[in-house]
């Protein structure tokens, strides 16, 4: 007998309700490990304030190494109050900006996709965002996180000044775009370039780049241009003009925040982390929700495992080539939100919110039921 296939997964809770939301991802792994009789061997490791606490710094060298010889990263997220007096070397955002600059990885895909269930949860009108299914292709290995010089100086009239430095070099930008034109050319074959060429050389080299590149390999796609300020109003005005957007990391950051809200909530939007492809699989990767840590309602068992159980299907698809696991995670969590299921991100005043745990008890009932179906029709 041939013995199962075997994934090595890394799970990096991180603080606030990392821990809460991956609980219920980790139950959707374990259920898919069985169904797909694929085995998950998983190590779990501090990240964030949580390895400040234990260890003195926000991510061990030791659990960066791990990291490496992991087919995958799955993700919380990091930070909160406790440690916002901390310096920039020792913050618990480091956690995660060390996994993407260690490991090279470059480009964050941020799907923005609008559930039918969920047209009524997002503060804008329904008929703008129905069907709505565009992608963010945030480059995060440099710009403005990790330019040099940056730091914090007094000046001689005893003034503070503090400065980073947005810089992107030909390199930096033909990767993540190609990215995002492959994307596109699965999709509706049209990329748009996002920065402030009208302001900033780096926008301009950006702008030049891409545009080259196209001209020379991706001539089939369609490429648009446009200002990061004018792209923050388009997102809100008619977002189903765009298919792909590529910008760089803090417009990726800012944008892709905006545009979580189309979906309903924050707590909805997963997140893949990758460079460059080993064969057809994206080893190692990081999958993580965008939301953050929420220290407001941390510890409460209230957040929405969503986004955190989303990305788990990311990385079915993309790390380990299981297309068909993927969309069945993705549809029980379309079936749990059809049926009703709604945590406190989601739910109409006066409707009942269901908690962390019950929303992954009504996704795993979802992932039972569509499993069932698909054996009686096999
Ligand atoms: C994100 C987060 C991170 C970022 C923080 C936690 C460093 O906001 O993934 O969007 O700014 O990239
Ligand atoms: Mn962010």
């Amino acid at each position: 007998m041939i013995g199962k296939q075997q994934f090595r997964l890394l799970v990096l809770p991180g603080d606030g309700i990392g821990p809460e939301v991956m609980r219920e991802a980790l139950r959707v792994v374990e259920w898919i490990g069985q169904y797909a009789e694929v085995e998950f061997t998983i190590r779990h490791a501090l990240a964030g304030g949580a390895a400040i606490d234990a260890y003195g710094t926000p991510m061990l060298d030791e659990t960066i190494e791990q990291a490496m010889h992991a087919d995958a990263v799955l993700f919380g997220a990091v930070g909160g109050p406790r440690w916002e007096k901390l310096g920039f070397d020792l913050r618990p955002e480091l956690a995660i900006l060390r996994l993407r600059r260690e490991l090279s990885l470059f480009a964050n895909l941020r799907p923005v996709t609008v559930f039918d269930p969920l047209i009524e949860a997002s503060t804008i009108k329904p008929e703008v965002i129905r069907n709505l299914d565009l992608m963010i292709v945030r480059e995060c290995m440099g710009g403005l996180y990790f330019g040099e010089p940056r730091g914090i100086e007094t000046m001689q009239d005893g003034q503070m000044r503090g400065f980073n430095t947005e810089t992107y070099s030909t390199v930096e930008i033909e990767r993540v775009a190609r990215v995002a034109f492959d994307l596109a050319r699965h999709r509706r074959r049209v990329v748009c370039s996002v920065e402030k060429a009208n302001v900033t050389e780096s926008g301009l080299v950006w702008r030049q780049v891409i545009s080259k590149l196209h001209e020379r390999d991706y001539a089939d796609v369609e490429l648009r241009h446009m200002y990061a300020d004018n792209c923050a109003m388009q997102l809100v005005r008619n977002p189903k003009q765009f298919d792909v957007i590529v910008t760089g990391n803090i417009f990726g950051d800012i944008l892709s925040d905006l545009a979580s809200m189309l979906t309903g909530s924050l707590g909805m939007l997963p997140s893949a982390t990758i460079g460059v492809p080993r064969g057809d699989r994206f080893v190692p990767a990081v999958y993580e929700p965008i939301h953050g840590s929420a220290p407001d309602i941390a510890g409460r068992g209230i957040a929405n495992p969503m986004a955190q159980i989303l990305s788990v299907a990311m990385m079915l698809r993309l790390s380990f080539r299981m297309e068909r696991e993927a969309t069945l995670v993705e549809q029980a969590c379309i079936a749990a939100l059809a049926a009703g299921a709604r945590t406190a991100d989601l739910a109409a005043a006066g409707e009942k919110a269901l908690s962390t745990w019950e929303m992954g008890d009504a996704v795993l009932h979802q992932l039972e039921e569509t499993a069932g179906k698909r054996q009686l029709t096999a």
